[in-house]
């Protein structure tokens, strides 16, 4: 379409269908096209849990240890590498039992060093290490992974949903305080429901190195337990599928908590993540967190990992569309 008079005819082609309903009008941002030439230069790098980052998107905990996970785990790793983003592992539970599935794992190899890297390991198998004081296995699953530390799953809606899932026998603020204690760089998540202010104001208060929000809007554990579950009479009725906190409610109470707590708040990165449905409303999020903060997607890459160029084109779309964003939208 380089000729002018070919790309004329093609607009009055496409006319019709390039009609946009007011309703369709996004809400979110003020759009102001004159302060701002086009963003070639826009630099988006920062600063994320004492790394790095060349733009402040997550690649949250998915995979390992099963059929395409090396595949997909070395996809993501390849395009994080390439753009200069931050990554989790999914939960690294395999590791503890075998090598068998360590390839899957093994990214810091194509991540390189520069760049925040976390395993993965929910709050049953810590439960578990922590009572047969091992829990000097997750600082060896660290080092071995090289990781920069271990992301901690919370997810007690989960487990209850999973046919063969774990019951856990304190709270997950004990379990948590004790691999804090043993001075082990500590992010703590949810897997879908997010968690409300007592669970957040507790959990900021901590010397943890990030909160992951892993929100309520997307991808939801205890539906995906619910429908592996094959039982006709089940106990697990959906309704405790619906609670929970959107990662707007969580970052409106981050706010809150931040100037409530002050010095107080010791947890000072975030991981804005789940239900992620586009990068403007990420980036939204992101403009009106207090805290510093990435945000996180684990379907929407998942959508994209299993062929390298589709997710180097996903990622991409989505920083070319920050860079526009920082250039010509103001938060409303
Ligand atoms: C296929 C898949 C596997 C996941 N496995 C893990 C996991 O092992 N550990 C974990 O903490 N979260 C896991 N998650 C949850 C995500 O990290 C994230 O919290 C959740 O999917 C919400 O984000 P989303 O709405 O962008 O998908 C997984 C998500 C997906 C889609």
């Amino acid at each position: 379409m380089g000729n002018l008079s070919d790309r004329k005819y093609a607009h009055i082609q496409l006319a019709n269908d390039a009609q946009i309903e007011k309703d369709n009008l996004n809400q979110l941002f003020d759009y102001e096209p004159i302060f701002s030439a086009h963003p070639e230069s826009i630099d988006l790098s920062k600063e994320f849990l004492g790394k790095r980052v060349s733009a402040p998107l997550w690649i949250s905990s998915m995979t390992g240890g099963t059929g395409e996970a090396r595949i997909i785990n070395q996809n993501l790793a390849k395009v994080a590498a390439e753009f200069g983003l931050g990554m989790a592992l999914g939960s690294c539970r395999p590791l503890l039992e075998s090598d068998r599935d360590f390839e899957d794992f093994n990214l810091r190899p194509i991540l390189g060093k520069d760049l925040p890297f976390w395993a993965n390991l929910g709050i049953a198998q810590l439960e578990e290490l922590i009572e047969a004081n091992e829990l000097n296995r997750v600082r060896e699953l660290i080092t071995k992974l090289d990781a920069d530390g271990l992301i901690i799953h919370v997810n007690p809606l989960q487990e209850w949903f999973q046919p063969e899932g774990d019951t856990y026998k304190k709270p997950a603020l004990e379990t948590i305080e004790t691999v804090v204690v043993a001075q082990i760089p500590v992010v703590v998540k949810e897997v879908g429901q997010g968690m409300g202010p007592r669970s957040i104001k507790k959990l900021l208060e901590l010397p943890l190195k990030g909160l992951e929000l892993a929100s309520f809007g997307g991808t939801n554990f205890s539906k995906l337990e619910k429908l592996r579950e094959n039982s006709k009479y089940s106990s697990k009725l959906h309704d405790l599928m619906f609670v929970g906190h959107t990662a707007l409610e969580m970052v409106d109470q981050i706010n809150l908590l931040q100037s409530e707590l002050g010095d107080n708040c010791l947890c000072r990165d975030i991981i804005i993540s789940g239900g992620i449905s586009d990068t403007l409303y990420g980036h939204w999020l992101s403009e009106k967190c207090a805290l510093n903060n990435v945000v996180g997607r684990a379907k929407g890459y998942l959508d994209h990992a299993t062929d390298l160029e589709e997710l180097r084109a996903f990622v991409s779309g989505q920083i070319e569309t920050l860079k526009m964003a920082k250039a010509f939208l103001k938060l409303r």
